[in-house]
């Protein structure tokens, strides 16, 4: 069969990243990987969840086994309405959806907003699941760059005045505030507002994706975009994926009332409703506090690896590297001296048993090349001293070849 000539226009620009690709290459186990985003396997609360499986089978099995409703279990969906009213966004049962993971609520908007030829405002670099959603369904991706406090608003704002003498306006910015994937970044108050008073003066929708912020290690939380929202124009995305287990595949939408019915209606051609075991799962372990309680032992064991992880790069990456240094989250971003590629240096890598992932694939127009995502959720503390002690060896070899580049044909031969 020739499928190029069949698939539909949107299907012929779907790719699949090339960072799950290289995951293939990264997960065989005598590797000292950095590459994948996972939550760390061992924090799995194997008991417990056994237990309450047994419990929720025992006591409500035949309607755990059943379908259930489009928007979700009725249960859940109450105690994350209190979940958000809580954390200062005002939200009743009506105002919340659940999603197969906060991946599938970016699917959704996109199924719902985006036209092709659409302008939707991505971070650069940005989460790869984001990007290749709102990309699957023709949007323009326009990125706007971060620094130490999140997306730049002012170039934003010279963006949006540009488009805007194009005759365009954005249909929504996809944004990460807390700990972004990838640079462990966590937006500034002032830039959160910033952000929605630009998506009020030029009309755009903001989608605020939020699976990192209760894992924090230190400083305070910062107010999310959503509880400064008065007219409904931020859509947040939440996630159990992070704080408890991603396998049950359960996330949530908070929305007004009508878009929720819309967004059901979208969900309902994709897959009729969300995973009806792992949602009741997900609601007695959230109900009776537990998982409340399991977060912050996480963001305290997150943390010792993520300390480990600096401290070797203190130790063993040369000068003229550098991070960022995250205040919860999974991510290390990491700048190699401009003209050094990562993903050469990753190749060597490999070689030698490291793996990491190299930046570019973050960036929406091959930027990027010197830049590079270490994930310190999911290695063990053996394989982090290890695997930064190569890498920094690596490095060193590396930049001096890049330093004094009289002798790189030297070394070639
Ligand atoms: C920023 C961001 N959003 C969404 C997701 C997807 O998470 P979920 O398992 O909830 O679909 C991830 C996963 O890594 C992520 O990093």
């Amino acid at each position: 069969m020739n499928w190029d000539e069949l698939y539909a226009e949107r299907a012929r620009l779907m790719k699949t990243s090339e960072i799950r690709e290289f995951f293939k290459l990264t997960e065989q186990p005598e590797i000292m990987s950095f590459a994948g985003g996972f939550p760390s396997a061992e924090f799995f609360p194997m008991e417990k969840v056994s237990e309450v499986m047994d419990e929720l089978i025992t006591q409500e099995g035949r309607s755990a086994l059943q379908y259930g409703p489009t928007e979700g279990n009725v249960e859940l969906r109450k105690y994350l309405a209190a979940k958000m009213t809580r954390e200062g966004v005002p939200a009743g049962v009506d105002n919340i959806l659940i999603t197969n993971g906060s991946q599938q609520g970016m699917d959704l908007l996109s199924k719902v907003f985006v036209n092709p030829g659409d302008v939707v405002i991505v971070e650069e670099p940005g989460y790869v699941g984001g990007l290749g959603a709102v990309h699957n369904y023709q949007a323009e991706r326009l990125p706007v760059p971060l620094d130490a406090e999140g997306l730049q608003t002012d170039l934003l704002a010279a963006r949006l005045r540009k488009l805007k003498m194009e005759g365009r306006t954005p249909k929504f910015a996809y944004i990460v505030p807390n700990f972004q994937n990838p640079t462990g970044i966590c937006m500034s108050f002032e830039r959160r507002k910033k952000i929605l008073e630009l998506a009020r003066e030029y009309n755009f929708l903001l989608i605020e994706d939020n699976p990192y912020g209760e894992i924090r290690f230190e400083g305070e939380p910062v107010q999310s975009i959503k509880s400064m929202d008065t007219e409904g124009r931020v859509i947040y995305l939440g996630s159990f994926s992070k704080t408890f287990i991603p396998g049950i595949r359960v996330g949530w939408l908070v929305a007004d009332e009508s878009l929720i019915q819309k967004i059901a209606c979208a969900k309902q051609a994709t897959d009729l409703c969300s995973n009806s075991l792992g949602q009741r799962m997900a609601c007695r372990f959230a109900d009776s506090g537990y998982i409340d309680h399991h977060v912050s032992t996480l963001s305290e064991r997150y943390k010792a690896k993520r300390d480990l992880m600096l401290s070797c790069m203190d130790k063993y990456f040369p000068a003229g590297v550098t991070w960022t240094v995250p205040e919860g989250g999974f991510f290390i971003w990491v700048t190699l001296p401009e003209g050094m590629n990562a993903r050469a240096l990753l190749l060597k890598s490999i070689e030698r048993k490291v793996a990491y992932v190299d930046g570019a694939g973050f960036f929406v127009n091959g930027n990027g090349k010197n830049t590079a995502r270490f994930a310190f959720s999911e290695a063990c503390p053996d394989k982090i001293s290890r695997g930064i002690t190569i890498l920094g060896k690596l490095m060193h070899e590396e930049m001096n070849i890049y330093s004094y580049p009289e002798q790189v044909e030297g070394l070639a031969l």
